[in-house]
Order: structure tokens, then C-alpha cells, then sequence
């Protein structure tokens, strides 16, 4: 399905998100020989900088280049690299990219010339940049794709102007829209666990699940980095593109818990941050409660939380069973199945097993699926490299389409605007402190929606398998 006589263009090669995942996975891919044979790749932004320079960013981009292997490897890979730089807005900085592209195709055999166009960009510069591209780099003889990656606008009515711009000039098959987590193995598996086991697809309802909660803690804060994510928050930058259901209504306000984070063992709050506004209320921790209106799922509250300046990284899906509630065992801890996106992923089964010994007592403990233990010599791919393999070969399945897009602004939509003030006062986070596990208020609200801890302070061994 990989085509020959391809060219992949970088636009914003010099930015962040091109240095810190689109050339590592563009790497990582040609290291593996998974990118199409005789591919090139083409750099392009407005800084200057000649091929000799733009070859020394790409060697500071990739992790580990003065190892051997690697070293022999980033040699090879550099020599399909060119650099353009030119502006988004004037046709002239696209006609002189397109010559470039054609001077590279006329190396090419046979007719075809196909070109995957990747915006690594800031959204500003998305529609003069699809406009021109679509004008004056399109291929007549091959395929034509581009990546595109949120934000996808900042409300249901901006996303679908910016969409729906970008539909006037590049149709749905040809646009990959990255959400980047459905590019993470865990997430995937998810598919896989659910369809693939009889025993998981009979419990996977109401009657047996009392909830569900989908955490995204960071522990790290804005540093510096904070204009960007004022505008935004960490409801549109986290949540809003994690959970897209046609059957879950608004967001209401009383199922939404907000938090910022203030100064705390040495490290500086958010408004501390020189590029926040000084009176900013944006949230930098959020936990809202969907609500799913169908028969399998009526009445269990999907609990979405996402956080900057937390305790620890970790990203996990937790589905919590109901209570033992007949029969001689009382007061014991629920069954949990927990996956655990990253790191260290993993799948682990919370079950009570009898006490080892003498007497009958119903005890927690694991079931565990580590993958660095169960899979040791497995590699599992970075998100964006899973992520442009399939936009090189034209699968859309791992991509977030427009009407899902649509969706997911419906139901937050309404909350965004409040938190932002539309309609009133703007809600005040509560605070929490950098490095904690977020706001105080987060018990309390977790449990307003039948979550209960595990019996005896349960936690789960993470193994140290690195
Ligand atoms: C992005 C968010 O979607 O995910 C970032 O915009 C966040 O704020 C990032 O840091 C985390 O991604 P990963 O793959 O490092 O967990």
C-alpha cells in the first residue's frame, strides 16, 4: 500500500513539534525501512538556514546520533533531506517550493508523484497555508495528503469555520487530523481488549461497571511556555480530544471540578509563569463528568481528569467494577481493570483472592500485564510514527474525522464558554499546589459518582522493569 516516488513535506520544520516528534518519527520509520522506498523528505519554514545547517538541526533533533548504529543511519537519512524556506501567506514562497519538489521528482521513475504535505504549524497559518498548497503544490499525477493537528479551533463555531475552510480546498480522504493518543499502542489496545475476549465483553456495561475514570497527569507545568496554553486551557489542550461519543449530551457546570496550580516546594505557579496574564483564571487542572445516553452505558459517569503540575506522569484508563453485594464476602475491595497508557504500559486486573494460609479472607491483589516483563524484546512505536505510516498508506481508522470533531465540540462547548466568561462570571479555579495531586475538592467529586478506594490502602506495584 506504500506508494513509491514519495515526498513527504515538513511545514514548520524549525518549530517545536518538528523537532520533538515529526523528524524523530520520520526517522525512527526510515531506521526500520518503513517508509516508502526512494521517499524524500522536505523541510520548510521561514528561517533561513542552508541544507548544512538544516542538517545539524535534524542531528539535534534525534536522540542518541553519535551512536554507531544511529550515526550510519542519520548519515543515510540526511541525504534525502532538503530544506525551502519560504513564508505561509505569498504565492511566491510556494511556487519556489514547488520547483524544488519538481526538481527532486524529476529523479523519479515512471509517472507518479505523490505528496504527503504535514503542518507542523501554528493554526494562524492553516488556511493560507492548505489554500496555497492546494493552488500551486498540488500533484496532477499521484496522491495528495495532509496531516493537520490541533487545535482544530477553540469552540464548536471556530472549529467548524477553520473546517470547513479547510474543506473548500482539501477533501476528507485526503486529510489525516492527529489526535495523537489514538496513535498510542494502549489506546489501541483498547479495541482489542474489549472485541477480542468474551470474558471482558460480557462485564463491559452497566450492569457490572459502576464507573469509569480517564486520567491525564502531567507533573511538569507550563515553564515559561504558558502563552499558548492561556489561550486555550487544559480542557481544549487534553480532555476535549480524548472522549468522542455521539450519545453523550453538554457537560453540565456541577459535573466539572476546575484548578490551577500556585508555587509549591521550590517550583513557581502558574501566574508566576511570565507569559500568563497576571489575573488569569484559566484552568490547569480539570475533572468533568460525561454521561453516556445509551442502554449499555445509561447511569455510569465517565470521569475525565487531566492535570499540569502534578504529582506524576501517568495516563490511565480505570473501568471499576460494582460492589460484591450478596453472599459472605463483605466489605472487599472492587475488581478494576486498569489500563495504563503510559509510562510503563500496561493491563492489570484488580481481583480478590483468598488469604494465603489457614483462614477464608477475601484479599486484593493483581492480575498483571506489564508489557516491558510480558513482551521484553517487543518495541512499541512512538504515536506519530504509527501515526504517518497509516497517513502514508491512506488509513484513516486512527484519525479523528469532522463529524467526530463536530461532536466533541458539542459537548464542551458549553462549559468552555462559561469557564471563559460568555455568560456571566467567569468561575474561579481552586488551587492546588505544584506537585500534589490536584485540588483537595478531588475526592470528594470523584466519589460523588460512586467511586470507592480499594480496602487497606491498596495500590499497584508498579514493577521497575527499566
Ligand atoms: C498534547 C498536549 O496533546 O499531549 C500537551 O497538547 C501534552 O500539552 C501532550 O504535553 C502529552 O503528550 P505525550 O505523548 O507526551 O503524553
Amino acid at each position: 500500500q506504500l506508494r513509491d516516488n514519495t515526498i513527504i513535506i515538513v511545514l514548520g520544520a524549525s518549530g517545536d513539534l518538528a523537532k520533538k516528534k515529526t523528524y524523530p518519527a520520520l526517522f525512527s520509520l526510515y531506521s526500520n525501512q518503513y517508509l516508502p522506498t526512494g521517499v524524500k523528505i522536505v523541510g520548510y519554514a521561514r528561517t533561513k538556514m542552508d541544507r548544512a545547517e538544516y542538517h545539524k538541526r535534524i542531528t539535534s533533533y534525534i536522540k542518541n546520533a553519535d551512536e554507531e548504529t544511529v550515526k550510519t543511519k542519520l548519515e543515510e537519512f540526511k541525504e534525502l533531506t532538503t530544506y525551502v524556506s519560504g513564508g505561509y501567506e505569498d504565492d511566491e514562497s510556494f511556487r519556489n517550493l514547488n520547483k524544488t519538489l519538481e526538481e527532486i521528482e524529476s529523479g523519479f521513475q515512471g509517472n507518479e508523484r505523490n505528496r504527503l504535505f504535514y503542518f507542523a504549524l501554528p493554526p494562524s497559518v492553516f488556511i493560507p497555508v492548505a489554500q496555497h498548497l492546494k493552488a500551486t503544490c498540488y500533484s496532477k499525477s499521484g496522491i495528495n495528503r495532509i496531516i493537520v493537528e490541533k487545535p482544530f479551533g477553540k469552540d464548536l463555531e471556530s472549529a467548524r469555520v477553520l473546517l470547513g475552510s479547510l474543506k473548500q480546498h482539501w477533501g476528507e480522504d485526503e486529510t489525516f487530523r492527529i489526535d495523537h493518543y489514538l496513535g498510542k499502542e494502549m489506546v489501541k489496545n483498547i479495541l482489542v481488549l474489549r472485541f477480542a475476549n468474551i470474558a471482558m465483553s460480557a462485564a463491559w456495561d452497566k450492569n457490572s461497571i459502576s464507573n469509569v475514570q480517564i486520567t491525564f497527569k502531567e507533573p511538569f507545568g507550563t515553564e515559561g511556555r504558558g502563552g499558548y496554553f492561556d489561550e486555550f486551557g487544559i480542557i481544549r489542550d487534553v480532555l476535549q480530544n480524548r472522549e468522542v461519543l455521539r450519545a453523550i449530551p453538554p457537560i453540565e457546570r456541577e459535573d466539572t471540578l476546575l484548578g490551577q496550580y500556585v508555587a509549591a516546594n521550590g517550583k513557581p505557579g502558574y501566574l508566576d509563569d511570565d507569559t500568563v496574564p497576571h489575573n488569569s483564571v484559566c484552568p490547569t487542572f480539570a475533572a468533568t463528568t460525561l454521561w453516556i445516553h445509551n442502554p449499555r452505558w445509561e447511569g455510569v459517569p465517565f470521569i475525565l481528569k487531566a492535570g499540569k503540575a502534578l504529582n506524576e506522569a501517568k495516563v490511565e484508563v480505570r473501568i471499576q467494577f460494582k460492589d460484591v453485594t450478596q453472599g459472605i464476602f463483605k466489605d472487599i475491595s472492587r475488581n478494576e481493570l486498569v489500563i495504563r497508557i503510559q509510562p510503563q504500559e500496561a493491563v492489570y486486573l484488580k481481583l480478590n483472592v483468598k488469604t494465603p494460609g489457614l483462614y477464608t479472607r477475601a484479599f486484593p491483589t493483581e492480575m498483571d500485564l506489564t508489557y516491558k516483563r510480558r513482551f521484553a524484546d517487543a518495541a512499541i512505536p512512538e504515536a506519530y510514527e504509527s501515526l504517518i505510516l497509516d497517513a502514508l498508506k491512506g488509513d484513516h481508522s486512527n484519525f479523528v474525522r469532522d463529524d467526530e470533531l463536530d461532536v466533541a465540540w458539542k459537548i464542551f462547548t458549553p462549559i468552555l464558554h462559561w469557564i471563559e466568561g460568555k455568560n456571566g462570571p467567569a468561575p474561579k479555579p481552586v488551587p492546588y499546589p505544584y506537585g500534589s495531586r490536584g485540588p483537595k475538592e478531588l475526592d470528594p467529586f470523584i466519589q460523588k459518582y460512586g467511586y470507592k478506594r480499594s480496602s487497606e490502602g491498596y495500590t499497584w506495584p508498579v514493577t521497575n522493569t527499566s
